[in-house]
């Protein structure tokens, strides 16, 4: 039986290899729709990129929607020092996509599936989540309708400053509106993308599978661990976490908890604030995930690959 998804991005080149994985020969997701939120880069190349990885992995019927082109309330944040002017930089793919973009915004698209569901969509954001918080005041009769929202942002660390990791940095108000809507959240935050590196053998492994989506993930990878020489043994896949549980879940481990978000630090602003031991005396809003089975989780990766 398909699981059904709406994956909000902005890509980015996590966000690539995480559509890759999704719309693979592996995976038992049905993908409704791709909405697109200003992020990595702005909406306009977050959406072109979109597109032009559409055309690789074959999605060529599934709508993809541009969304908000600045966060609530803070200025706009970008990560081009991360993906590169383009937001998808390093890699051979084609320039301009053949897709078009949907004439719908992501909002209203994300609203109009959502009711017109049985409530079986799963959201999995992997950008700000500014698309998510508007779709929940614009309409919130979306809310019981989420079947549940799988979301790579967070952690009980950051990388953008050192207590906000970026997805929720770039806007703190939306993740704050989405974690208190009382939809049942899944949290893929840098605690788990962290333990998900493509260390150098990994990166070898992936080069000598022959097929385009393999050879175009190699030069993202490539590119994209620049961001990571000197902290990281590899690259962090961070946006495929979420659709790699969704396809098995047996490869994460989640503990429950309590998670708000931080909207007033001087110094804190984005901070997902976890409670694992019901400190706060608020209801655990959150599954968190903790661990990842690393050879699971590169296995199930590089089948995916090979099934393009
Ligand atoms: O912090 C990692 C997250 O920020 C990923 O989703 C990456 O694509 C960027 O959006
Ligand atoms: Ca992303």
């Amino acid at each position: 039986m398909k699981k059904k998804i709406i994956i909000d991005c902005d890509p980015g080149h996590d966000d690539a290899m995480a559509i890759l994985l999704a719309a693979s020969g592996v995976s038992n997701l049905q993908i409704e729709a791709i909405t697109t939120v200003a992020g990595n880069v702005g909406v306009g190349k977050n959406t072109k990129n979109a597109l032009r990885i559409c055309d690789l992995s074959g999605l060529h019927t599934v709508p993809v929607a541009m969304g908000a082109d600045r966060s609530l309330i803070r200025e706009p944040l970008e990560a081009a020092h991360v993906h590169g002017e383009s937001g998808l930089d390093g890699t051979g793919l084609p320039k301009e996509p053949i897709k078009k973009v949907a004439d719908a915004h992501a909002v209203d698209v994300l609203i109009e599936k959502l009711l017109a569901s049985d409530g079986d969509i799963t959201l999995v954001p992997i950008g700000p989540l500014t698309n998510i918080a508007i779709a929940m005041r614009k309409e919130p009769l979306i809310i019981p309708k989420i079947n549940e929202i799988a979301l790579m942002g967070g952690g009980t660390y950051g990388n953008r400053t050192p207590a906000a990791e970026f997805n929720i940095y770039a806007d703190a108000e939306a993740a704050r509106i989405v974690f208190e809507s009382g939809t049942p959240i899944k949290m893929f935050g840098l605690d788990v993308t962290h333990q998900a590196l493509a260390t150098p053998d990994k990166l070898e492994e992936l080069t000598a599978i022959d097929s385009p989506a393999a050879a175009a993930v190699a030069d993202m990878i490539t590119f994209y661990s620049g961001a990571y020489k000197g902290n990281f043994a590899g690259a962090a896949l961070h946006d495929p976490c979420p659709i790699a549980y969704l396809i098995d879940p047996s490869i994460f481990e989640l503990k429950k908890a309590r998670v708000d978000v931080e909207t007033k630090g001087e110094f804190t602003y984005g901070m997902t604030v976890a409670d694992f031991k019901g400190r706060t005396g608020r209801a655990p809003n959150v599954q968190f995930a903790t661990w990842l089975d690393q050879e699971g989780f590169w296995q199930l990766f590089m089948d995916a690959l090979r099934s393009y």
